[in-house]
């Protein structure tokens, strides 16, 4: 069976990671360009100021891309490039350049699909309380009224929010990125519900410039894979528990209010009077239809009492392998929230350099992504409705406090330079696409 006739085939960036051009044409500063010049805060102080540059090589990246054969391409917008200060005037050369990105992927036959929120907040928001100001939700609905006004004629695929696990985990409760607050359950479920509520009005925007587009979340998921037939009902039951303790981790949190309009009870047991009070009509609107459900994998866990054995295989960043984990994720996400999936990103940063060959070989990542992808046909074959899967990422880039360190791309690129190679995984990558994964 393998995966469907129209299955995409894409890799996808971020905004901060790869644009550089920070302060260029207008653009307002946000959270990320405030923390990484503070010194310490980032590996080496590295900063994504000129990143790969692709805000002025992004034709060069295009190529690239279409000479890989991907057929999709998963970027974001940088809200503060196009409306700077985030609520008020909108800054044309950020339309301008988005359109041009647009148009050159259009020209080569590559879909865009488009993430309004991957991390990179205004910073004026930030100075307005961020996410924790229930006033965040017309924010936002006004940025994507823009982003749909702007570019809603030629995009039809949108994500509203990249893993919102993540950027509130790592932002106000560990305090690791910015805005780097510690916050307890109160003020953590205050911003949790926030954010759902800016999706929710998000897709109401999106739906009514267009009733046609395609609107889906983007969450993190480390999904708990069985070991035996047996553990199937209790690894679907742990996996979407959701408790006080470690709600912002869950699928539950994000998707039960999204897919049935409710929270899961155990949390508001647990949470009693902590819990936000949420209006009907925002409700309707968190639970309003969405068409996709998109997931990022990396890691997993396995059910049960499993320890991992010592010298178990790991990428460089130290996560652990688990070749079964894009299966199971579908799987799991596809029992209980009955959605189209995208696999938003999946991938694994290596020790990759130029070889004296002057090429990169990564054959530890052309490894993992054959088991990886092979386990995602597996679902299909089983059934599961898998719509696509994009590599994360196109390119090497910054990769949030880690700076430069960590090479996650498909491309190679050279900071001083700014040179790129095809890595060996984007020739293989390329070989998988033109088989539709049948080669696998
Ligand atoms: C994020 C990316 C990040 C990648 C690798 C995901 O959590 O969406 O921005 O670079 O993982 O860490």
């Amino acid at each position: 069976m393998g995966f469907s006739k129209n299955f995409i085939w894409g890799t996808a960036t971020a905004a901060y990671q790869i644009e550089g051009g920070w302060n260029e044409d207008g653009k307002g500063p946000n959270i990320w360009d405030d923390f990484v010049h503070q010194p310490g805060k980032v590996e080496d102080n590295c900063t994504g100021d000129v990143a790969c540059d692709h805000y002025h090589r992004y034709k060069d990246d295009v190529k690239l891309m279409k000479q890989m054969g991907v057929n999709a391409y998963r970027f974001s917008i940088s809200w503060s490039r196009i409306i700077p200060d985030g609520i008020g005037k909108v800054n044309q050369k950020g339309i301008d350049f988005y359109n041009n990105l647009i148009d050159e992927l259009l020209k080569n036959d590559i879909i865009p699909y488009v993430t309004l929120y991957h991390w990179d907040l205004p910073s004026a928001l930030y100075l307005k309380g961020g996410w924790l100001n229930p006033e965040s939700a017309d924010w936002f609905e006004y940025y994507a009224k823009v982003v749909a006004e702007n570019f809603g004629d030629k995009i039809k695929n949108f994500i509203t929010f990249n893993e919102p696990s993540v950027f509130l985990g790592c932002g106000y409760l560990i305090g690791e990125h910015p805005p780097c607050f510690k916050l307890g359950s109160k003020d953590l479920l205050l911003a949790g519900c926030n954010i759902l509520r800016s999706h929710g009005r998000a897709v109401k925007i999106l739906k009514e410039n267009n009733p046609d587009c395609i609107v889906g979340i983007t969450l993190a998921t480390q999904p708990l894979i069985p070991v035996a037939k047996e553990n199937e009902q209790e690894a679907y039951d742990s996996y979407f528990t959701c408790g006080l303790g470690y709600f912002i981790w869950t699928m539950s949190f994000w998707m039960d209010p999204i897919k049935f309009g409710k929270f899961p009870k155990q949390l508001l047991d647990e949470a009693g009077d902590l819990f936000p009070k949420i209006s009907e009509e925002d409700m309707k609107l968190i639970n309003q239809k969405i068409d996709f459900l998109g997931i990022n994998i990396y890691e997993a866990k396995y059910a049960g009492n499993f320890t991992r054995a010592p010298g178990a295989a790991h990428t460089e960043v130290h996560w652990d392998i688990y070749p079964d984990a894009l299966k199971w994720g579908v799987k799991l996400n596809q029992k209980r929230y009955e959605l189209p999936i995208y696999i938003t990103e999946n991938g694994m940063s290596a020790h990759d350099w130029v070889s004296l060959d002057g090429k990169v070989h990564d054959p530890n990542r052309i490894d993992f992504l054959h088991r990886y992808i092979k386990g995602l046909r597996d679902a299909a074959d089983e059934g599961c409705d898998i719509r696509g899967y994009f590599h994360w990422s196109l390119m090497d880039n910054f990769e949030w406090s880690k700076g430069y360190n960590p090479r996650f791309g498909l491309i190679y690129i050279n900071y001083e330079t700014q040179e790129r190679i095809l890595k060996d995984s984007a020739y293989w990558f390329k070989s998988v696409i033109e088989s539709n994964g049948d080669n696998l």
